[in-house]
């Protein structure tokens, strides 16, 4: 397989199921457990902003984004991504991150937030939030909570708990 036989498209309903083995495969059952999920308990993800990758016409990868909030501040956090084993090391993870935060920045997201390895997402533009700043509802290691600033200033406003833009909204 090469990189151009992979289709990007936004994610649709018909998705869900291949999305869910998906995540299943690549995170285990730790992932009901992870602060990331407990936050995206809080209301539905941005399916115009969350993507699949399709080999052949089917689901072989997907990246997630769901509207979050903390403080003053608003962002989307980026995640799940996950790939298929078979299709890893070919570049799709780091094209679905790509179009992910670009999608974003055309709806007007001036902040992408994930908890993910820096090494990978650094050279995507991503990086470490400053220790303190933000609580996630489960423990997080610091060092894998990043930011993508697209618009200045934006990541000063995100203080304290993250939640669910649903509740946020319902906090403010
Ligand atoms: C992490 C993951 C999404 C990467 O997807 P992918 O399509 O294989 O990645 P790409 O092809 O875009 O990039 C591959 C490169 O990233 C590197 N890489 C992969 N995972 C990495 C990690 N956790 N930390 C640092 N580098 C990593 C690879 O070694 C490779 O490096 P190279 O280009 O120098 O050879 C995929 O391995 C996966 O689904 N893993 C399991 C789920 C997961 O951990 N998701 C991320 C949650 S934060």
């Amino acid at each position: 397989m090469s990189i151009t036989d992979v289709v990007y498209l936004p994610e649709e309903p018909a998705h869900d199921q291949a999305i869910e083995e998906i995540n299943a495969e690549a995170f285990g059952p730790g992932r009901f457990t992870r602060a990331a999920y407990k936050i995206r308990e809080g209301g539905p993800h941005d399916m115009a902003l969350s993507f699949v990758a399709l080999v052949d016409g089917e689901v072989v990868a997907s990246v997630r984004m769901t509207p979050v909030g903390a403080g003053e501040g608003q962002a989307v956090l980026l995640g799940p991504l996950a790939v298929r084993p078979k299709h890893k090391n070919v570049g799709i993870g780091r094209k679905l991150v790509r179009i992910a935060v670009e999608a974003a920045e055309k709806a007007g997201h001036g902040l992408v937030l994930l908890v993910g390895d820096a090494p990978y997402y650094g050279p995507l533009g991503f990086e470490r939030i400053p220790a303190g700043q933000i609580a996630m509802p489960r423990p997080v290691d610091p060092a894998r909570l990043l930011a993508n600033e697209i618009v200045p200033g934006s990541l000063a406003k995100l203080i304290g708990d993250v939640v669910h833009a649903d509740l946020a909204r319902q906090l403010a």
